[in-house]
């Protein structure tokens, strides 16, 4: 079968991966979607279980870091366009770990990287239909560092649907200063992204998007670590004073912005992606645990025992806010879902998916794809 475009999607087995993945392959039948992903211990092709088989989807198990794999992949698939989502994505795990974080996020995406532009340069950014060539990059808030707490009991803004907690935002001109190891890593790649352009005239695009949430992450973040707890009665670890403020969207709203800018956006630009929805991390738990009691039908306030403050987080930044009103007057994107109903899908979903839960935090799933895949 002859496709219209082929294209790489990195860290689809991942949490936002198999999200973009599901909506390239199922939206764009005429597209050839290729999931490259090493599955490292936040891969899982579980969650891709419903579309594996579809005619234009293809797995590919390699490391982003190996060059040579990746120059064969670009050419045996003549791929015309990559979106690059894999990455080590864990600020605790950055913290004990830096090393393996500047491996995959730097070096990684430089490989990738060096790999397009050794087929598409030769042929002036242009695949074989003639169609432009696109690097996509997927980035964080985080690069931008931590904005102040300026109003802790947080107040009504003419920016903001919701309660803001500072005056300042992140917008696509605020000066980078990460402060993780994760969130340097994820500087340093977008700065390599963007020197590829200014440099070789590699056609890219970097989006820098907020804290997401809903089906398929790992429990080792907040939202789905926390769902679990509450199920099995088990302590919520809160770092410091769960007063660090996060903004919040849900994972197919980052999906449908991937989509409409990895089509409609401009070369060489910046966006960011948010949908103005700031939460006090202990707010947020507690609507985690009156959603998870509600709906397991214990009574009202039933778990909020299980609170626990824990030493901080060594570096934890204080307040992320994105400003993405440029994607929203260039392209016009705005998020589908409302908070409130973006978290009672999550919750709903988790609990109605103990298997998957059950299979990630056993380690099950390590081996669900062994025998084919994992080496
Ligand atoms: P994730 O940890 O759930 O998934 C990462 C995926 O990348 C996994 O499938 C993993 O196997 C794969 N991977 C890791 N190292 C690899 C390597 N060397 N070669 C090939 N594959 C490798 O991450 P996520 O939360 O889905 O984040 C995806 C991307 O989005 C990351 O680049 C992250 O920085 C960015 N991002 C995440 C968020 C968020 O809230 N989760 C917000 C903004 C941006
Ligand atoms: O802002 C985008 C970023 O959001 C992404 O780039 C990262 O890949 C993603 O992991 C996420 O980073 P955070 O550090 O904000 O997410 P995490 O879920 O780890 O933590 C959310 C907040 O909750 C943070 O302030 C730390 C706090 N926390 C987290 C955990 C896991 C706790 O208080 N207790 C916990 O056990």
């Amino acid at each position: 079968m002859d496709f219209s475009r082929n294209i790489i999607i990195t860290g689809g087995a991942g949490f936002i991966g198999s999200h973009v993945v599901r909506r390239f392959v199922t939206r764009y039948p005429s597209y050839r979607i290729i999931n490259v992903d090493k599955l490292t211990y936040a891969g899982n092709l579980a969650n891709l279980k419903d579309i594996e088989d579809s005619p234009n989807y293809v797995f590919e198990k390699a490391d982003i870091c190996d060059f040579d794999r990746m120059l064969d992949l670009m050419r045996r698939y003549n791929v015309d366009g990559i979106i690059h989502l894999a990455a080590e994505s864990h600020v605790d795990r950055s913290i004990k770990d830096p090393f393996t974080f500047a491996r995959t996020n730097v070096m990684g995406t430089l490989s990738l990287l060096q790999a397009a532009k050794s087929v598409w340069e030769p042929s002036g950014w242009t695949g074989p239909e003639g169609q432009e060539c696109r690097f996509y990059h997927i980035s964080t808030d985080e690069v931008y560092g931590a904005l102040e707490l300026t109003h802790p009991e947080g107040v009504k803004s003419e920016i903001s649907a919701h309660e803001v907690y500072g005056d300042t935002f992140f917008t696509e001109d605020t000066k980078y200063q990460p402060h993780s190891p994760y969130s340097a890593s994820k500087a340093s790649s977008d700065h390599f992204v963007r020197a590829f352009h200014d440099t070789y005239g590699m056609p890219v695009i970097v989006t820098n998007c907020s804290n997401n949430y809903g089906p398929y992450q790992f429990p080792e973040k907040l939202i789905p670590l926390f769902i679990n707890n509450i199920r099995h009665h088990k302590p919520l670890p809160v770092y410091g004073k769960g007063e660090n403020v996060r903004d919040w969207l849900y994972v197919e709203d980052h999906a449908s912005a991937i989509d409409l800018i990895f089509h409609k956006g401009k070369v060489a630009e910046t966006y960011n992606i948010g949908g103005f929805n700031e939460w006090k991390n202990i707010d947020i738990i507690k609507v985690l645990i009156k959603t998870v009691d509600r709906l397991l039908g214990h009574p009202e306030g039933y778990s909020l025992d299980l609170i626990t403050y824990v030493t901080d987080r060594k570096g934890h930044d204080l307040r992320y806010a994105i400003d993405s009103t440029k994607l929203h007057k260039e392209l016009g994107w705005t998020p589908s879902l409302q908070f409130e109903e973006g978290i009672e899908k999550t919750v709903r979903w988790y609990l109605e998916h103990q298997d998957w839960m059950d299979n990630v935090t056993s380690g099950d799933y390590m081996k669900y794809y062994d025998e084919m895949y994992r080496s």
